[in-house]
């Protein structure tokens, strides 16, 4: 496996593979890898001839008040990880040459990005479009491969490239969770025992109005009257949002028609969660 640090080395090396007919496949990620972002590459090695991890945490996707500087870090047990799956090359570089001295330019998704996250982090998508078009150029992949544990960047990415012609083609794959339903994340390891615990309600929430749907509950109403007793039931929760939304344009939905997008995030001490769910009804 190889690693590269040099944005121009990168875009040399995937402009010399492209030459030759070759298919690239991206998994743009923050590193501190998971089953999560093992998932991604795992479905990523099939789709073409270099698979390509890019790890980068993204400065311009923090706010100012967030997590930048705690952000967990370990780039040497990610490449072991990517090694194991297959990777070929690793992306890693650094913020000072994704952002030298000058830069200037932002690319921005203005509908999509607004309720959600976008509430309490107003400039997150703005900084995530931007780096993933920057490692699509740099990369030139032909697919590039999101989770959706972050359904609202899924889409957003979905709507940059629609919108701006990018010849990538993005694959959503499933949220991927623990065994007690907790949704994997990098932040996770901050969460003590005690704050692990409070964190499973939000999937048990989710969880349980996925079950209410399959029985045939389309109401908004009345599935949140059923779920937040359960999250108002743990102190250590704070909810952020909770919101029903269309599974693709992320339009709040009233009732659900045949399917809808359950979305969720809650603090837990310091660190916010997130997750969702499709609901289904039958
Ligand atoms: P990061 O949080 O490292 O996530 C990288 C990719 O892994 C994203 O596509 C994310 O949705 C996916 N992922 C995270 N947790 C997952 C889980 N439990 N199940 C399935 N997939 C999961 O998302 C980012 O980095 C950044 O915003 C990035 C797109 C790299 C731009 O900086």
């Amino acid at each position: 496996m190889q690693i590269v640090t040099d944005p121009a080395a990168m875009q040399q090396l995937a402009l010399t593979w492209r030459a030759r007919g070759e298919r690239i496949v991206l998994v743009p990620t923050m590193g501190y890898f998971h089953a999560g972002h093992l998932s991604l590459m795992e479905y990523g090695r099939t789709q073409g001839d270099h698979l390509v991890v890019s790890i980068f945490v993204n400065p311009t996707q923090f706010g100012p008040q967030e997590d930048l500087d705690r952000y967990p870090r370990d780039l040497d047990r990610d490449c072991e990880l990517a090694a194991q799956q297959g990777v070929d090359l690793i992306f890693a570089p650094a913020a000072g040459q994704m952002y030298p001295p000058g830069y200037q330019t932002f690319v921005e998704v203005t509908e999509v990005t607004q309720g959600l996250c976008g509430v309490s982090r107003p400039t997150h998508f703005r900084g995530v479009a931007t780096v993933v078009l920057k490692l699509f150029n740099l990369v030139q992949p032909q697919v590039a491969v999101f989770g959706e544990k972050d359904y609202q960047q899924l889409i957003t990415i979905q709507r940059l490239v629609a919108d701006l012609n990018v010849p990538v083609a993005v694959v959503g794959r499933p949220l991927v969770r623990e065994a007690d339903g907790l949704a994997l994340s990098s932040r996770n390891v901050y969460l003590s025992p005690a704050e692990r615990q409070a964190a499973l309600k939000l999937s048990q929430a989710l969880f349980r109005a996925r079950d209410l749907a399959a029985q045939g509950e389309r109401s908004r109403e009345r599935l949140f009257a059923a779920i937040t007793p359960l999250l108002q039931s743990e102190p250590r929760l704070r909810l952020d949002y909770l919101n029903l939304l269309d599974n693709q344009t992320l339009a709040e939905l009233p009732t659900i028609q045949h399917t809808a997008r359950l979305a969720i995030a809650a603090y837990v001490g310091q660190i916010r969660l997130i997750d969702n769910i499709l609901l289904e009804v039958p």
